[in-house]
């Protein structure tokens, strides 16, 4: 209604010649708007502002772009651009006149609760349309803590801003920031809400780990290297290890952090998809849809083991001092670690122990899957290792993007002496310093730009999503109601179960 009222369908422009030069895909070619809910939170600071004005730099963006924050603090566009412009001046790189970035701002101050917020926001947008005379795209960053999805995505529908002007005319997209839900049945319930307003093909649920430049690597790395697939089984590889281990603690977050917990935090998304990544099966074609649809496959085998063992099956902790963090509750049992054995209930898996782990105020900052390999005997083995050798690969995720595999070799010399070392690729080494940029935000720069290109292959899909809670729901069902016991850890070191 809103929207319909503010433009003029028959003066429509297409823009064919970009006006920023070769770098321009034709996907990003179209006049395009993005609406940040909780424009003035922590992610939209620390991480979106700064992938932002990185594609701004790179002419990334289309032509026409637009941004609009909306957040309950009040605001004026001038005020929101200076509070940008803050932001900008901080990031690394930054370099040149940024007075074109920060102009691209816009601000309406809104309750996500209150439909007037939402008039203001399509006025706004159609004002836009009016002076691009187009239709423009519209996609929508809902940067909020998840219980105001509900409420957000209702007064949105009311505004029409969800409706696309037409099949081929100004689209409109999601993006909905993990944890999306909190167990099955509400992210069933999300994706049903969800559903009312958008097709499949329109929801980006994000997952920044799936843009991180290494995490992206993983299946060029297991698909493009012939000598891997043959050894990437039961036969060959003894356990997969998938860790994230962080030694800063909440900072700060306790109100959020306290009803969601480790495992809901990092283990049902970040941590799974690693595993996915690392264990599915060839996807035939590199599509979006053929890759989401193999990494759904492997999250629906997964299994965890059960039988009365779950305590060092699935074990929780909580850093000490956590319970007098603002914002958590004094008598928190929430698990800041975790650790959990699983298994996948494939043929090429079945078998192989699976391991999960994560938590904060631990003794190192580190994510990186380790790979131990079967020793098949007799081994020429270093004789100090003897049968305990093993080739172990680590594929370091942060703060190294590194790969290194250990391997036995001979010492030079008139004798056979056989010592382990490592084959190690280390992506800084191999290309120029600047082919990165800071990897906190480099995952946001490359999931934005693909849900503006609409290119789902690294954003979630439902059947990930709803096999991901499968997973976890009964382990955190048993915590909480046998009352599985929560180890509790100095910080600095890793929580040990007492045998
Ligand atoms: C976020 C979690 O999704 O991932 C944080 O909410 C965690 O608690 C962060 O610290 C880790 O991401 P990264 O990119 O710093 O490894």
């Amino acid at each position: 209604m809103f929207l319909s009222k503010w433009i003029t369908r028959n003066t429509l422009l297409r823009y064919d010649s970009p006006m920023h030069g070769d770098r321009l895909n034709f996907k990003t070619h179209n006049p395009t708007v993005l609406a940040i809910f909780g424009a003035t939170g922590d992610l939209t600071r620390k991480k979106l502002i700064p992938a932002l004005f990185h594609l701004w730099q790179e002419k990334r963006l289309p032509p026409l772009f637009g941004i609009v924050g909306f957040s309950r603090r009040a605001h004026s566009d001038k005020e929101f651009q200076d509070y940008v412009s803050d932001i900008v001046k901080g990031i690394p790189g930054t370099f040149g006149d940024t007075a074109g970035f920060v102009s691209l701002f816009r601000y309406v101050q809104g309750l996500f609760e209150q439909g007037e917020s939402y008039e203001r926001l399509a006025e706004l947008l159609g004002r836009r349309d009016k002076e691009w005379r187009t239709c423009a795209n519209k996609l929508f960053y809902l940067a909020v803590p998840p219980q105001y999805y509900e409420t957000l995505m209702q007064n949105l529908a009311a505004s029409e801003l969800t409706k696309p002007c037409s099949a081929d005319e100004g689209w409109t997209r999601v993006i909905v920031e993990k944890p999306f839900g909190r167990d099955l049945a509400t992210a069933e319930a999300l994706d049903v809400l969800l559903g009312k307003l958008f097709k499949e093909e329109q929801i980006y649920r994000i997952d920044h780990y799936l843009g991180k430049e290494t995490v992206q690597n993983i299946l060029a790395f297991r698909f493009s290297n012939s000598f891997l697939e043959p050894a990437w089984d039961r036969r060959s590889i003894e356990s997969i290890h998938v860790r994230s281990m962080e030694s800063i603690g909440i900072e700060g977050r306790g109100e959020f952090y306290d009803g969601v917990g480790a495992l809901r935090d990092v283990g049902q998304n970040h941590l799974l998809q690693l595993l996915a990544l690392f264990t599915m099966e060839h996807p035939v074609q590199f599509t979006g849809d053929a890759i989401r649809k193999k990494r759904a496959e492997a999250l629906r085998a997964l299994r965890f083991v059960t039988r009365g063992k779950l305590p060092s099956f699935a074990m929780r902790g909580q850093y000490e001092g956590y319970r007098a963090e603002s914002g958590v509750a004094p008598s928190s049992s929430t698990e800041t670690y975790f650790s959990i054995r699983a298994f996948l209930d494939t043929p090429r898996w079945r078998g192989v122990p699976l391991y999960l782990e994560s938590g904060k105020k631990l003794p190192e900052a580190r994510a990186e899957v380790v790979v131990k390999f079967i020793h098949k005997t007799p081994c020429l083995c270093p004789p100090e290792l003897g049968i305990h050798f093993q080739n172990v690969l680590r594929y370091e995720i942060q703060p190294d993007e590194k790969i290194r595999i250990s391997f036995a070799v001979k010492k030079p010399g008139l004798g056979i002496t056989i010592e382990e070392k490592d084959f190690s690729f280390s992506y800084r080494d191999a290309y120029r310093k600047d082919e990165f940029i800071d990897p906190h935000v480099h995952p946001y720069r490359k999931l934005l730009l693909d849900a503006i290109e609409g290119n789902q292959t690294l954003f979630v899909s439902t059947d990930e999503i709803r096999a991901s809670w499968k997973f976890i729901d009964p382990i955190i069902e048993r915590w909480t109601k046998k009352k599985s016991p929560l180890v509790i850890y100095k910080s600095g070191t890793t929580p040990q179960y007492e045998s």
